[in-house]
């Protein structure tokens, strides 16, 4: 009897679908209609008493809910609307002044985070990217020797978001440490499916969303900065949130407070902040050891099954190298995932993975064997070109 089977009642998606694409948005809970009407009831009866009836501390408290799924106190993180911006944040507290200006990252690195750091160019940061050394993992011994005494920044991603490799953050953090460089660990493909404690890690910075593995819908990005770094940084990008007393509207430079509101700038996404809690909530319920324990039973079963049918499956074989996401590449991937999206089979597909395959614990084992057969049988009856003349993906 799988015990976790009890939580799909609370997801309504899954009636309807095979929800197998928790790695790009995780489904949503019931809860949230009720968590948005108390937001629509708090604005719409407390006006702008709401704020400090609790609305402006949301940005720090809803944090609390995430914390212990990556191992952080409470208190010990902000929010924001997306990772991209945590990155702008955490990076504003730096100059990138020679000699001390290089970006350390990988080019299995998520696109958008690649973007931020290139354009930091601009403003001094010297980019060295460490090319990929397959479709599922890089060269540890070539990232770790790129990390030297010029090294101010490495963002790195826990759990590659093409192949669900498992990243050795510990080697890599020391390294950093040994010459004096701040790692950004990318939590997002990690966080609600692998255990993850950023506290004993040592790590400097941890970012990541919500929308994902946590169920937490879009809108919503964590950024936890380790306590001895807290109020000694001092991010450029700033405004009145992180301001000491915010309604005294002083002008000039800012007296920043020394918490977690440090790193806020101006006001808050407070209705994504209402409506990520029924998912935070019920993964600090279920637990991370059993998701993750379902999760590894289920990635095996994938993999099995899509080697089975000759298929490459662009994820590593070894469980401790794997998170939640199996990326299968069969033939014509693309226009399969299409077909299959057709048939309410959600997945998605990506250049260089294939057709992602992501289980969650809410998800019947069987239907990692429903999706394989579903897309044999695709092949076989040549349902998928319907789907080939609408290509124009790269
Ligand atoms: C590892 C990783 N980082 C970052 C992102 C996206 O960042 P943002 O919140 O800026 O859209 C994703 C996926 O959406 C991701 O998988």
């Amino acid at each position: 009897m799988d015990e976790l089977l009890k939580w799909r009642a609370e997801f309504p998606i899954l009636e309807r679908t095979t929800y197998m694409i928790s790695n790009s948005l995780g489904a949503m809970p019931r809860g949230v209609y009720d968590t948005m009407r108390a937001y629509a009831d708090s604005w719409a009866e407390r006006g702008v008493r709401a704020w400090e009836e609790g609305w402006w501390e949301m940005a720090v408290s809803v944090g609390d809910k995430i914390a212990p799924l990556i191992g952080a106190e409470p208190g010990e993180i902000s929010l924001h609307q997306n990772v991209t911006l945590t990155q702008a944040v955490i990076s504003s507290c730096f100059d990138f002044q020679e000699p001390r200006n290089k970006v350390v990252m990988v080019d299995l690195e998520f696109p958008s985070i690649q973007y931020f750091y290139h354009e930091q160019r601009r403003r001094g940061a010297c980019v060295e990217v460490v090319p990929a050394a397959d479709a599922i993992r890089f060269d540890l011994e070539k990232l770790l020797a790129a990390i030297d005494e010029n090294t101010l920044l490495v963002p790195i991603s826990l759990v590659l978001f093409r192949s669900s490799y498992i990243v050795n953050a510990r080697a890599i953090i020391e390294r950093a440490h040994r010459v004096g460089a701040h790692v950004i660990l990318d939590a997002f493909q990690a966080a609600g499916t692998i255990p993850l404690n950023v506290r004993s890690l040592g790590v400097d910075f941890a970012v990541g969303g919500v929308l994902k593995w946590l169920c937490g819908g879009p809108g919503v990005a964590y950024l936890y900065v380790r306590e001895d770094l807290r109020a000694k940084l001092r991010p450029s990008l700033t405004g009145w949130i992180a301001h000491r007393r915010p309604f005294a509207f002083e002008t000039g430079a800012i007296d920043a407070r020394e918490d977690s509101f440090r790193y806020l700038n101006g006001t808050p996404h407070i209705p994504a902040l209402f409506a990520c809690q029924p998912g935070l909530e019920i993964l600090n319920q279920v637990g991370i050891h059993a998701i993750r324990e379902k999760s590894i039973r289920m990635t095996a079963r994938l993999i099995e099954g899509a080697k089975s049918r000759g298929w490459t499956v662009n994820t590593p074989e070894n469980p401790a190298e794997r998170a939640g996401t199996v990326s299968v590449e069969c033939p014509h991937a693309y226009e399969v995932c299409q077909e299959l999206l057709a048939r309410e089979i959600l997945v998605d597909y990506r250049p260089k993975a294939g057709v992602r395959v992501s289980p969650h614990f809410y998800n019947r084992e069987e239907e990692c064997e429903f999706t394989l057969a579903q897309m044999e049988e695709i092949l076989k009856t040549d349902a998928w070109e319907k789907h080939a003349a609408a290509v124009t993906h790269a």
